[in-house]
């Protein structure tokens, strides 16, 4: 059953078309995202205002420091009375216990997640940084999260079998969903229907519904999809697991 599932990525560089867009669409339905470019320009009064209008937050920040400023960055953030946040798994065991730690004191119902690999991350990438072996990292780095405690991470659909093996509590949300053939700068894409079949918990979509002549009928449609997999009763957690 869909259960607000979908995440609207708010990538907009002008307030007025965040808010035109937030008026067309129902709290009730999606929650949305407020990533670097919206909150380095508008601040914490979009998180505000965002509120007052009843959307639930995940404020995409991608914390990654020494764990001392992630935790006085995350105690800032969740202050806030965000739904979400996210730190890089790359920051380490330590980093992203200070950013779990932040989280307990300050609201214990937030959720806090990490990022795998950014889904624009190449082969080429990871080799020109020396590493080799893309599903021994993000194996790495689901370990980090496991053992931090945290509620889940950020992926690519492709990756979330693996992550499974390591901990199937870990909530996925994912992003690189699209509902074209059209990539922009992520290595691979899914549609919603496939994430959602992969085990993705939250799909994150922007420029589909942010570029959309008609976001509210997307969204629409994109919760019919949805229930139609639930009611075909493929994508559970439990059926994942009997798979
Ligand atoms: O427009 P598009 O649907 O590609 O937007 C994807 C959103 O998800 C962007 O806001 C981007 O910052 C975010 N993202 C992410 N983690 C990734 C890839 C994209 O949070 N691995």
């Amino acid at each position: 059953m869909y259960d607000k599932n979908i995440i609207v990525a708010l990538d907009y560089d002008d307030e007025k078309r965040i808010y035109d867009l937030c008026n067309q669409i129902d709290p009730s339905l999606c929650r949305v995202k407020i990533g670097k470019q919206a909150f380095t320009k508008f601040g914490p009064k979009l998180v505000e205002n965002l509120h007052t209008k009843k959307f639930e937050i995940f404020l995409d920040l991608k914390f990654h420091d020494i764990p001392t400023t992630v935790y006085k960055a995350c105690v800032e953030a969740f202050s806030l009375g965000i739904w979400m946040l996210n730190v890089h798994l790359l920051g380490g065991n330590e980093m992203v216990h200070s950013a779990r730690q932040a989280r307990d004191e300050i609201n214990i119902a937030a959720k806090i997640i990490g990022v795998t690999l950014l889904t624009s991350t190449t082969d080429e990438n990871l080799k020109n940084i020396g590493l080799k072996e893309r599903s021994d990292i993000v194996k790495g780095l689901a370990m980090i999260a496991s053992k931090s405690n945290i509620d889940g991470v950020v992926c690519t659909p492709k990756d979330i079998k693996i992550i499974r093996e390591i901990n199937k509590k870990l909530l996925f949300v994912t992003p690189g969903i699209r509902l074209d053939a059209n990539k922009n700068e992520h290595t691979q894409v899914y549609s919603p229907r496939d994430a959602i079949k992969l085990g993705a918990d939250y799909i994150v979509i922007g420029r589909p519904i942010t570029e959309a002549k008609n976001p509210k009928d997307i969204l629409q449609n994109i919760i019919k999809t949805i229930n139609e997999i639930s009611n075909q009763n493929i994508s559970t957690k439990e059926g994942l697991d009997s798979q």
